[in-house]
C-alpha cells in the first residue's frame, strides 16, 4: 500500500464544504460527522505537506466559529441535524467546551511548507485571542496552569486520569461515563460556564497533555508573532510559555514523571497514563530525566509498551481495559505526540519503533480508530483520519 496516497485519498473523501463555503474534514463519516478542533489541526499538519490550501481552509473554518470570549469550540455542527449523543454539547451550532490548542502548531507547519505569511497575518488576531482566553479564563487564580472543565476537553473522553475528579469508579462503563460528562455540561450550563463559580467546583483539572500541548503551541505562537512583527503578542506568548513550563515542573512532577492535578492545592491524580510521555513534546524533561522515563516506563512491557504500540493507560492500573476507548488502547494521536518528542530528544530507535508499529496497524487494518494493545485488534470508527498522522512521522 502507498501510505501517502491512501492517507490523501482518505482526507479527500472525508472533506466537506458547507453552503457558505467553509471547508473541513470529518474525522470519520459515519461516527464523527462534524468538525472537531484538534482533529482539524491534525488534518492541517498532514495536508500542509499535500495540499496547503486545504490545510489553510481547514483552520479558517475552525476560526469562523470562534466565540466572543476567544474560545474555539471542540465541535462545529455544520450539519443541521444533530445525532445523539452529540446534542448534549450543543450551544448555538457549536460545542460549549474546547479541546487541546494545536492551532498555532498547525499554522506554523503550513508556513514551514509554503513560506506563506498572508494567511498567518489574517488568522493571527484570532489565534492570539484563543490562547489569551485559555490563559485568562482557564487560570483565574494565576496559577500558571490552564484547566480543563470536562474530560472531553483533553480529547481523551473517558480516560481514567479523570476518574477521581469525575467521582466515578474505575470499572465504570463507557455509557455510564458519557452520561456523567453530559451531566457536567448540563450543570455548567446552569451557571453560564462561569469559571470561578460553578465550573471550578465541578471539574477543574490541570491536565498534563493539555498544558504540554499549550506550551509547545505558545512557542509556535511566539515564532509567528516574531515573523509578523507583533512584539507585544510575542512577549505574551513567551512569558506564558516560560511560566507554565516552570509551574508544570514545580507542581506536576513526582517520582520522575508528570501527573495531572486537581484543586487549588494541585493534588496529583495518580493514575499512570501516556500523560507521562506527553511532556516530551514540549521539552519538559531534562535529557537525564527523559532517559529514565524511556527506560522505566516507555520500554516497560509490564506497563506501557506492547507489541502493537504504547498503551494509553498502564497495564498495571485497575482501570486498564485493552478495548476500553481511552482506558488503555493504542491511539495514533498519542503515538504522534510521543514520536515528535522522542525525535526532539534524539531517541531515534524508539521513534522508529513507534513509526513502524503505527504503519503496521494501518497496513493490517486500514484507518481505524484505536487498537487493543494485547491482541492488535482494531476498534471504533472506520475511515478515521488520525492514521494520516503517520505520514508526518514518515516525513519528519
Ligand atoms: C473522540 C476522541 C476525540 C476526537 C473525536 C473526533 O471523541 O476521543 O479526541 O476529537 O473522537 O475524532
Amino acid at each position: 500500500m502507498n501510505l501517502k496516497e491512501a492517507a490523501h485519498t482518505l482526507l479527500k473523501a472525508n472533506r466537506r464544504v458547507t453552503r457558505d463555503g467553509h471547508q473541513y474534514t470529518v474525522p470519520s463519516p459515519s461516527t464523527y460527522p462534524y468538525q472537531w478542533l484538534w482533529d482539524s489541526c491534525f488534518h492541517s499538519i498532514v495536508l500542509a505537506k499535500l495540499e496547503p490550501d486545504a490545510a489553510i481552509a481547514e483552520l479558517k473554518s475552525l476560526l469562523s466559529r470562534q466565540q466572543k470570549d476567544g474560545m474555539l469550540p471542540h465541535m462545529i455542527f455544520w450539519r443541521p441535524r444533530i445525532t445523539r449523543p452529540y446534542h448534549m454539547w450543543w450551544e448555538k451550532g457549536v460545542s460549549s467546551i474546547t479541546q487541546p490548542p494545536m492551532i498555532a502548531y498547525a499554522a506554523w507547519e503550513i508556513y514551514e511548507q509554503t513560506g506563506k505569511t498572508d494567511f498567518l497575518k489574517e488568522m493571527f488576531p484570532q489565534m492570539h485571542a484563543f490562547y489569551r482566553y485559555l490563559i485568562e479564563q482557564r487560570d483565574p487564580h494565576d496559577h500558571h496552569l490552564v484547566s480543563i472543565i470536562n474530560p472531553d476537553e483533553s480529547g481523551e473522553d473517558n480516560s481514567p486520569r479523570f476518574d477521581l475528579a469525575m467521582r466515578v469508579k474505575s470499572n465504570i462503563s463507557f455509557f455510564g461515563h458519557m452520561y456523567r460528562r453530559h451531566q457536567l455540561v448540563a450543570m455548567n450550563r446552569t451557571c453560564g460556564f462561569d469559571p470561578l463559580t460553578c465550573m471550578h467546583e465541578r471539574f477543574w483539572v490541570k491536565d498534563v497533555p493539555f498544558n504540554a500541548i499549550l506550551i509547545k503551541n505558545l512557542e509556535r505562537l511566539a515564532q509567528i508573532a516574531e515573523l509578523l512583527g507583533e512584539t507585544e503578542a510575542k512577549k505574551f506568548a513567551t512569558l506564558h510559555h516560560d511560566l507554565i513550563k516552570f509551574t508544570m515542573r514545580e507542581y506536576l512532577m513526582a517520582e520522575g514523571v508528570f501527573w495531572s492535578a486537581i484543586g487549588l492545592e494541585h493534588g496529583h491524580l495518580k493514575v499512570a497514563t501516556w500523560a507521562h510521555f506527553a511532556p516530551l513534546f514540549a521539552g519538559l524533561y531534562t535529557p537525564e530525566e527523559a532517559k529514565d522515563l524511556i527506560q522505566n516506563h516507555f520500554n516497560n512491557t509490564e506497563t506501557f509498551r506492547s507489541e502493537f504500540g504504547i498503551r494509553t493507560v498502564s497495564k498495571k492500573e485497575a482501570s486498564y481495559r485493552p478495548n476500553g476507548f481511552w482506558r488503555g488502547p493504542v491511539w495514533f494521536a498519542p503515538h504522534w505526540f510521543i514520536y515528535k518528542g522522542l525525535k526532539d530528544y534524539g531517541f531515534n530507535e524508539e521513534a522508529q519503533w513507534i513509526r513502524e508499529v503505527s504503519v503496521s496497524l494501518i497496513e493490517k487494518h486500514g484507518f481505524r480508530e484505536y487498537f487493543d494493545p494485547e491482541t492488535g485488534k482494531a476498534y471504533g470508527a472506520h475511515n478515521f483520519t488520525w492514521g494520516a498522522l503517520v505520514l508526518d512521522m514518515l516525513e519528519s
